[in-house]
């Protein structure tokens, strides 16, 4: 559903600047939506889409008081449309690797990365969905959040708190749906496995010998699962995790 007066979509994504939040923000404007984008670096000079630095937040969601403060301001760039926002993507992510590139496991990870994981990818979900409770509702919107196929299995490259963070945000997942559907407001999330973005370590050619689809799946592959959730063609879906990697999970 849009505003009365304004028929703008309008979604907030985060981590738009690389990988799957770039090809989301690419699929959302082209079919016509408003994406303010944000992640802590400026955006890129040769920007693909209108309005891409005018709609860019800078922000770090490890910090809980920056990630409010961009609330703050997100709420003021709403005021245009009716303070309505359509949907919230919670793409920012990070795996951080030990020292050449090695697996963080659950003995060797530093309490700091812990947290610092947690914030980002689990935390930041939260509080952003909350301290916009009022826009989404009013939009009858929609929230995806990005969890990974290492959240439901130990995988070869990523490490304990990465994953231990995408199964707490797929539990949250849950918890939201139960909690925002009352208000109109419907909440899924996208499990990806192998997809060919920055974030993939080396060696990962191996693993796609073992998955089904015998190739690794593309940003723009993922976009399209979120674009669905965040729209009518999902207008019934609420609380799945849609797994998108090749058939990876069976
Ligand atoms: N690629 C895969 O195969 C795969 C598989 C499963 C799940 N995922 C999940 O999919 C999502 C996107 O992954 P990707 O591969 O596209 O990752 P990516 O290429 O590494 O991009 C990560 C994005 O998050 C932003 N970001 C990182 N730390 C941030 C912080 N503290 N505050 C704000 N923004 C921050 C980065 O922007 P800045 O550097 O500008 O801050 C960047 O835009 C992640 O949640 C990831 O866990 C990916």
């Amino acid at each position: 559903m849009t505003s009365s007066n304004n028929p703008r979509r309008v979604m907030l994504l985060t981590g738009a600047s690389r990988g799957i939040g770039h090809a989301t923000v690419k699929r959302f404007s082209a079919a016509g939506w408003r994406v303010i984008t944000c992640s802590r670096h400026g955006f890129p000079e040769n920007c693909p889409w209108e309005m891409g630095p005018e709609d860019h937040l800078q922000v770090d969601l490890a910090d809980p008081q920056d990630t409010l403060r961009a609330i703050a301001e997100v709420k003021g760039r709403l005021d245009n449309e009716g303070g309505c926002l359509h949907a919230l993507v919670n793409n920012a992510g990070i795996s951080p690797k030990a020292a050449g590139g090695a697996r963080l496991s659950a003995l060797n990870t530093p309490y700091e990365d812990w947290i610092h994981v947690f914030h980002v990818n689990f935390f930041a979900s939260i509080i952003l969905a909350r301290g916009l409770v009022d826009e989404l509702t009013r939009a009858r919107g929609s929230i995806v959040n990005v969890t990974s196929i290492a959240g439901s299995r130990v995988h070869p490259f990523a490490g304990a708190a990465y994953s231990t963070s995408k199964a707490a945000l797929a539990a949250l997942t849950r918890e939201m749906a139960a909690d925002f559907g009352p208000l109109g407001v419907r909440v899924n999330a996208i499990s990806p496995g192998e997809i060919d973005t920055s974030i993939l370590s080396p060696g990962t050619e191996k693993l796609v010998e073992q998955i089904p689809l015998r190739r690794l799946g593309t940003p723009d592959e993922v976009a399209k699962a979120i674009y669905f959730l965040c729209t009518e063609a999902s207008s019934y879906v609420s609380g799945a995790e849609l797994h998108i990697n090749g058939g990876q999970h069976v």
